[in-house]
């Protein structure tokens, strides 16, 4: 319970906030530097090496921080986080049809979300990788490699504004960004939107008899 009395749960740990943090600044920096080279009229035209090499010490930035996080951080958590996402019920269907179910610690909107941006992680890094070869071997070189990147990338730039709208702009979702901020958000929010994992929760801290509940 806090002053204002009200109470606050866990969402987020610190290596699921910092797992985030480092994906939206390098996707930041990732996606900025490479419209400058898609889009030549941005300008940089003289300045394309320096922005090709931050573009790629970004992406390996990005890779590597990433396996710190895994390396020292809440492994047990995270891995407690994956199955949350690839959890996906008969609820989470029902709740794609706008049926209003219950809905867990995420909802089936967040999972998608999550699935489409760890398989672009993915090929985002391929296709990167490709590129690269390409350039310094032809036979690494395929019509379709660039393709795929750009496409990418235009792909994730209108998930990423649906994303910030609903975390920063609607009033009913944007509490969540104390979650991913500060690591908790308010109890009564929580049951609003994902009334099947306060009742974990709490079911969780009952059992522990150490409540996660944070005032
Ligand atoms: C300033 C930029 C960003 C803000 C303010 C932001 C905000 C948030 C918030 C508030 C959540 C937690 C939602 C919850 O309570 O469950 C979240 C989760 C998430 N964010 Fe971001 N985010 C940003 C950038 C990004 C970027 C660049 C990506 C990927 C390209 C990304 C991918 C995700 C994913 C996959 C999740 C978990 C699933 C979901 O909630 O949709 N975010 N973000």
């Amino acid at each position: 319970m806090s002053d204002s009395g009200k109470v606050y749960l866990k969402r987020f740990s610190r290596s699921e906030r910092a797992v985030h943090w480092i994906h939206a600044a390098a996707f930041f920096v990732l996606l900025g530097s490479g419209l400058v080279l898609y889009l030549p009229s941005l300008g940089a035209v003289g300045d394309r090496p320096l922005v090709k090499d931050i573009h790629l010490y970004t992406a390996i930035a990005w890779a590597l921080a990433l396996l710190a996080v895994w390396v020292f951080g809440d492994r047990q958590g995270l891995r407690r986080t994956a199955r949350d996402f690839n959890a996906f019920d008969a609820d989470d269907r029902l709740w794609l049809r706008r049926y209003p179910v219950k809905q867990g610690r995420f909802n089936a909107g967040q999972k998608l979300n999550a699935a489409v941006t760890a398989a672009f992680a993915v090929l985002f890094a391929v296709s990167g990788i490709l590129l690269w070869a390409g350039e310094r071997d032809t036979s690494f070189r395929f019509a379709g490699t660039i393709v795929l990147h750009d496409g990418l990338m235009w792909i994730s730039l209108v998930l990423l504004v649906g994303h910030l709208h609903l975390s920063l702009v609607y009033p009913r979702t944007r509490h969540s960004l104390r979650g991913i901020v500060r690591g908790d958000v308010e109890a009564g929010w929580a049951m609003q939107h994902h009334p099947k994992w306060v009742k974990e929760v709490f079911a969780e801290s009952q059992a522990a008899s150490t409540p996660d509940v944070e005032g």
